[in-house]
Formats: structure tokens, sequence, C-alpha cells
């Protein structure tokens, strides 16, 4: 059956999707075994964007279009987690209609709703595309994966924050002079507040936990912290010496008595997978009780990359073949004990003067090892520990994670 197609949000990605959407046409038709069209479009305004939408109905209200169009999929690719966004989603999906969206702020706020919403009016909500751009890491969750008891989730999900932390280790550039590069390549977030400060990563993170684990979205609970000058310039190098680099890593892993849920700016080794991951790149590791860890690195953001993952989930629904949103019925998702950062138990970096750090580590016999002079690597430690002994000294503490 032929299905048809609306778009709300003619912005980078869209745009992306719409000029894709002509010249593949032939081929996503015969890998789906069905056919499709564009009807309509949606916009703020009409002006011309360098590509020809003459053949599609206009509306400059999504909501507008969703009342006034007979579609089958209706994409939401305009961004924003509340107003004219929600309420576009909310009439798609009483509408009984598919969904598809890249918004991971919209979702990690209201996905447990939305989902209800779409189970009562057989509906369905399908966002490959609002994690890791174009990388499958949904579909490798949800389904590659689907008989694993996930053990944890590592991920890079957020390509603006890479880029700036990659760029200055290598340049030695200020953070905010490669943050104005990042907006200027179209690849932060409108408000990159949200890229910076570990908003968009932790809404990508939380998703993919919610899935993952069988949990409601712990978005509201999980500890953020953002890249802004969270080294020095001079510190960078320094990590480098004794092989680090900086990321900003998400990490979600059960423990005996909660979850830990985190995004933070953290030091990596530089020969392990996520040293690995340079530029815009995003990357994850997730691994299950089954298979061990799977590993799935690509384009993280930008137009192309991002419409790759939606047309996965064009693709989908032209077959009609659909994964439960959440994985699991929305009233299957437990309540989850989301711990507290300082339960964390791993590696530190510790920049600092070695003349007051040495005695405070002999006091509390903590170990360390020191490759540089006033850099000191500790193992196996609770966070909480360490702040106590570190409290009141003027050094600077970076998480470790051996991902
Ligand atoms: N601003 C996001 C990023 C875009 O930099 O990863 C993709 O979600």
């Amino acid at each position: 059956m032929n299905k048809k197609i609306a778009i709300a949000g003619l912005g980078t990605v869209g745009l992306s999707l719409v000029k894709k959407l002509v010249e593949k046409k032939e081929i996503i038709q015969q890998r789906s075994n069905n056919s499709f069209d564009i009807i309509a479009v949606s916009a703020r305004s009409k002006k011309s964007r360098g590509v020809d939408l003459s053949n599609y109905e206009f509306f400059d209200n999504p909501v507008e279009m969703v009342k006034n169009t007979d579609a089958d999929i209706y994409l939401e690719l305009m961004g924003g987690t509340n107003g004219l966004t929600l309420d576009y989603v909310k009439n798609v999906l009483k509408k009984g209609k598919v969904l598809i969206t890249a918004n991971k702020a919209m979702l990690a706020s209201y996905g447990e709703q939305l989902s209800e919403l779409a189970d009562e009016n057989n509906a369905k909500i399908l966002f490959e595309s609002s994690i890791g751009g174009g990388i499958p890491c949904l579909k490798t969750l949800r389904e590659g994966m689907v008989g694993n008891n996930i053990n944890a989730i590592y991920g890079i999900l957020n390509g603006t924050c890479n880029y700036i932390l990659t760029t200055v280790q290598e340049t030695g550039k200020s953070f905010a002079d490669v943050l104005s590069e990042a907006q200027k390549l179209g690849y932060a977030e409108a408000d990159p507040t949200f890229d910076v400060e570990g908003y968009d990563a932790g809404q990508k993170l939380s998703l993919m936990a919610s899935i993952g684990f069988g949990i409601k979205i712990p978005y509201d609970e999980m500890y953020f912290e953002g890249i802004l000058d969270f080294m020095t310039n001079e510190q960078i190098k320094s990590a480098e010496k004794i092989g680090y680099s900086p990321r900003l890593i998400g990490v979600a892993k059960p423990q005996s008595d909660g979850y830990l849920i985190y995004t933070v700016p953290a030091l990596v080794p530089v020969d392990k997978t996520m040293g690995n991951i340079k530029g815009v790149v995003n990357g994850c590791i997730i691994n299950g009780d089954m298979v061990g860890d799977i590993i799935s690195i690509g384009a993280g953001a930008g137009g192309d990359a991002t419409a790759s993952a939606i047309i996965s989930d064009i693709v989908d629904s032209l077959k009609n073949n659909y994964t439960m949103t959440f994985n699991t019925s929305t009233k299957n998702l437990k309540s989850a004990k989301i711990l507290p950062i300082t339960e964390r138990i791993g590696k530190y970096c510790i920049f600092g003067d070695e003349n007051i750090l040495k005695p405070k580590f002999g006091d509390n016999d903590i170990k360390y090892l020191n490759s540089v002079k006033d850099v000191f690597v500790i193992e196996n430690i609770k966070e909480e520990k360490i702040n106590s002994v570190l409290n009141g000294i003027n050094c600077n503490l970076v998480r470790i994670e051996d991902c």
C-alpha cells in the first residue's frame, strides 16, 4: 500500500531528508517493497530553500498540517520540547498515525506520556535519528541485542562536544573559539548550551538507558556536567603524555542497589575505543550478557547522516515493521533508583601541586601512579571518598572512564 509522508521542519535535517527521499526514491521503494510519496511540508515561512518543494502542500502551522492531510507517516524535525512541537506530535498520535522524530529533548521529557498516547491510539513512535545521528544505536539495542540483559552502556553522544574536545586537544585553541567553529559547521543545537552543558548527550543516554534496562526515562534524576573549561589546555597536554584524551562520555550501569547514569567530561585511554573517536563522530559501546561488547561508531550529527537514520525509520514503516517504543509496553517500565555520582567507584586523574597532594594521599592510604609532575592517577576509589580527601585543596579532579 502506497504510504503518504508529511514533514514538519525544513531546517538542515528536514531539507536533507526531502532531497534524499527524492534522489533515492527508487531504491527505498525496492528495499521496502512498497511505494511512498511526500504530500505535505510545514515550516514557519515559505521562503526559498534551494530545494524544489512545489509538489507538496505547504503549511505554516504543523498542527494544521495534521488536521488537513491524511498522511500515514508524519515527521517531526522542528526541535523544541513543548509548545507547537508537542502539540503537533500529540495530534499525530491521537490520529493513530506513525510519528518519526529526531527530537531527543522532547522524548527525554515526555517519552512515556507520548508512548502511552501512541499505545491508546494504535499509533507508532520511531526515533532512530534522535540518538547518535546516523548510527543505528536503537536498532542495535532494541532489535539486535533484544535477547540480552544489558550490563553497561557507554556513549559519545554529542558530536559538537566531541568536535570541541578533540580540536582543543589537537590545536591548543580555546574552548570558546572551537565552539563557534562547531556552530558555523551546523553541528550544534540552536542553543549550544544544550550541547556543551551535557543535556543533549544526557537526553540521548536517558532514552538508551530506559530501553536497555526497561526503566522509566531517568533524565530528571541523572547527573550531568558540561565540558567548557573542565580542564586547562596545559592539563590536556599533560594527560596526553600519560595516555589519556578528553571526551564527553555517557555511562549507564546497573549496580546492586540502583543505576549509575551520568554524562560527564572525562579522560579516556588514547588507545581504546572512545579515545579513537574524533571530531563530530559519535560512538557507543553496549555490553550484553550474551554477546559482550557491541561497538557502533559513525557520524553523530549533520543533515545527511541524520536523514540516513530517518530513512531507516521510514523504511520500517513502509514495511510495517514496528517495535514497541521502549521495547516493552510503557506500563512495564520499572521505577528505578538512580544513584548519586558520589557512588561511582573508578579511576580519577588529579592535577595539582604534588607537595600538597602526596602527603594527603599518604594520610588516607591512597595509592597513585604518577607519571608526570603534578598529575596523579588513582584507581578503584569511591568518588565520595576522594571528594572528602581533596576537600579544600586547590586541584582539578577529572574522572577516567576506561572505555
Ligand atoms: N547537536 C547535536 C550534536 C546534534 O552535536 O550531536 C545531533 O543530535
